[in-house]
């Protein structure tokens, strides 16, 4: 994972949200601080801020790429910001240069769980933005293991921290900085992590292929997630935007008595009670409201590709 991100360190853990928490706590965020998330999110990075206790400070995404820019993060800095997460939200890249630009020194933790295998504009793989990268191995992920994750750095200072902090705070055999827990990666999930990896190439392939055809045929019907010009995204999750007043458990129910599986997109994290009073959101909370994401994996066929193209085509 370090090669591939063209980083110096990877440090494996049990779950994307672990990786995250262990980047977060490498970085000192605790009370009293407040760190930077994109509103549109499942709430993983968001909540792991509060767990850690400093105020997560949600930042509006934009509305053709679901991610939020460099004016959004801007924006919200404060004195008291000690971090910002940077999400490549669906595999989508961020504008990490001109994030990391607009935020001059403050450390970023890249939430990249969905974007393993995609690429900024500027040609570098996402995870290599910032301080420290973190991947999820979910099975709705690029590649899977069951449940995993992994951050990648350049410090190795900062990757000898996570190490410690994941099993157990143990140091040495008989020394230990703190009462830490254990969120380790078995050997044995890893070693099916590390099979998969070898056939990454293969595995973007066909899904670049199928979400090309998916685009020609469904960009006129329904609103699809836009790319920075020049990124390259891996399309994890092939989301769109049901037209305005369109029910959309109605739409849900519709394709899926024709076969099709159509699920909701994602949350806009504020509306899910857990991270207290934040400003208004209103790209995030339509996107929470109107969000919908198509079936799309590797393996599809062709022939199921068309099936599901026909019977959206269909409900459009
Ligand atoms: C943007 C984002 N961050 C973090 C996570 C958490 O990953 P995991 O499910 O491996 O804990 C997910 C996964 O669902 C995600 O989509």
């Amino acid at each position: 994972m370090a090669e591939r991100t063209g980083r110096t360190e990877a440090v494996a853990s049990s779950s994307g949200t672990a990786a995250l928490e262990l980047a977060l706590r490498a970085l000192d965020v605790g009370p009293g601080d407040e760190v930077l998330c994109p509103a549109l999110t499942w709430p993983s990075p968001a909540h792991a801020v509060v767990r850690l206790g400093a105020r997560v400070v949600l930042v509006d995404v934009d509305r053709d790429e679901w991610n939020a820019g460099p004016e959004a993060f801007a924006a919200a800095r404060t004195e008291a910001t000690k971090a910002a997460i940077v999400i490549d939200q669906f595999g989508n890249p961020a504008r990490g240069a001109a994030i990391a630009e607009a935020l001059g020194g403050v450390p970023i933790v890249e939430d990249a769980a969905c974007a393993l295998g995609s690429r900024f504009a500027d040609g570098s793989p996402c995870g290599s933005l910032g301080a420290i990268g973190c991947f999820s191995l979910h099975p709705r992920k690029i590649i899977t293991c069951g449940e995993g994750g992994v951050c990648v750095a350049d410090d190795a200072a900062l990757a000898e921290k996570m190490r410690v902090m994941r099993n157990h705070g143990q140091r040495s055999p008989a020394s230990f900085a703190a009462p830490d827990g254990n969120l380790r990666l078995s050997d044995l999930a890893a070693a099916v992590a590390v099979a998969q990896l070898e056939r990454l190439e293969t595995i973007l392939e066909a899904r670049r292929a199928h979400a090309e055809v998916m685009h020609e045929r469904l960009a006129e019907r329904y609103q699809l997630q836009r790319s920075p010009e020049g990124a390259v995204p891996n399309h994890q999750t092939f989301g769109a935007l049901l037209p305005e007043g369109r029910d959309r458990e109605a739409f849900i129910a519709a394709a899926a008595t024709r076969g099709v599986q159509v699920g909701r997109l994602s949350y806009s994290v504020d509306r899910l009670g857990q991270v207290g009073d934040q400003g208004p959101l209103p790209v995030a909370h339509e996107l929470d409201e109107r969000g919908v994401a198509f079936p799309l994996f590797g393996t599809m066929s062709e022939a199921e590709r068309e099936t599901v193209i026909e019977v959206l085509e269909s409900l459009a």
